[in-house]
């Protein structure tokens, strides 16, 4: 990021971040923790995440409660948080697949809920963390430009992604709230434990570390846009700040995309696995070959820069594995 993004507008801030807990959510809790924000308060029911993985901070409330229970978000929002980072998700495609009702409740009912009470109180701004694999389609041209969204999608956490976005424009629309939507691609890094439901990359990593072969669904030669968590986070920041971004969906990604199997070989390598690879049958929703953002509006609007490549971003990930290990296999949860 450039000098004109230095954050200091964060300083003496109320921060509310939902799903504070998650991958994304402590990532940025803990750089806002930094920035000297008066109080960052995580709000997550630990559905996915666990309190090992919470950044400890003098100026962090962790709250454990649901988006969905209002006295949780009363008792939140008295605090009048200034800015609101939405991250809290039912995540994610096979999950709403198997939980399509749940999957709706969190992702539908849960934004409209955290929408109202900012909407109450008047928060200076309002960022949802959208997905670029969710509001683009098929039918939508490479690389991912933000006006051409599809609404033919393939999983339940596609469309209430896409039905966040709507929710915020409407908010927007009706009662002028500074909201912005950020389309995230292919987050990776610290912080995200692997899981049944989880990325690619942290079940790889853990099938690495644990000795088994790498499963690939599909032939492996499909792309993806893994985007360094770290970037997502400078990009979500400029988000809470630039008056341009307000009432905008701004895509955030690396603007590159690497294969799946190239990036399961690079696992492998740094974690010394000699079982390679299995390959599997594709999953049936799983449709897009490639996924490659356009990254322009980001730059232009946000002076966003993506700082950390994909193979530093895979040695910051593998670092962090290797330091957290006995509670990650404590708590990586599998079928199998
Ligand atoms: N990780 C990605 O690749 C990616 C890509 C696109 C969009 N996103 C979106 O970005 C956001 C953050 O992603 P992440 O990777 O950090 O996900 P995550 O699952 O690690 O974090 C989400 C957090 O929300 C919490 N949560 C779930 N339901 C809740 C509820 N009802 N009440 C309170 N907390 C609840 C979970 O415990 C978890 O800590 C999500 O909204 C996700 O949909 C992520």
């Amino acid at each position: 990021m450039s000098e004109k993004n230095n954050f200091n507008e964060y300083q003496e801030k109320t921060v509310l971040v939902t799903g504070g807990a998650g991958c994304v959510g402590s990532n940025l809790s803990e750089k806002l923790a930094n920035l000297g924000a008066k109080k960052v308060i995580i709000l997550d029911n630990l559905s996915s995440a666990y309190e090992w993985n919470i950044p400890k901070d003098d100026n962090i409330e962790f709250i454990k409660g649901d988006i969905l229970d209002e006295a949780i978000l009363k008792r939140v929002f008295k605090q009048r948080p200034s800015h609101v980072f939405h991250l809290a998700a039912h995540f994610a495609n096979q999950n709403s697949v198997d939980n399509p009702e749940h999957d709706l409740m969190v992702n539908g009912i849960g934004i409209l809920k955290v929408l109202q009470h900012a909407q109450l109180t008047g928060v200076e701004r309002f960022v949802y963390s959208s997905s670029g694999c969710g509001v683009y389609g098929l039918d939508s041209k490479m690389p991912f430009e933000e006006p051409d969204i599809s609404i033919s999608l393939h999983t339940p956490y596609q469309v209430t992604k896409l039905l966040g976005e709507l929710y915020t424009n409407y908010f927007n629309n009706l009662y002028k709230m500074p909201i912005v939507n950020a389309r995230f691609f292919n987050v990776f890094g610290p912080g995200e434990v692997p899981g049944k439901y989880r990325n690619v990359i942290p079940n790889f990593f853990y099938w690495s570390m644990t000795n088994q072969a790498l499963p690939i669904t599909g032939d492996g030669s499909e792309t993806r846009d893994w985007t360094f968590v770290g970037d997502i986070v400078n990009g979500l920041l400029a988000m809470g700040i630039e008056e341009e971004a307000i009432g905008e969906a701004i895509n955030l990604g690396s603007g590159k995309d690497h294969q799946v199997i190239d990036m399961a070989n690079k696992v492998n390598a740094l974690t010394g696995n000699k079982e390679g690879i299995a390959y599997r049958a594709r999953r049936d929703w799983d449709a897009k070959n490639k996924l490659l953002s356009s990254i322009d509006k980001a730059k232009d609007i946000l002076d966003y820069e993506p700082s950390v490549s994909f193979d530093e971003g895979l040695k910051y990930t593998h670092n962090w594995f290797a330091d957290n290990w006995d509670n990650i296999e404590e708590s990586a949860e599998f079928d199998y």
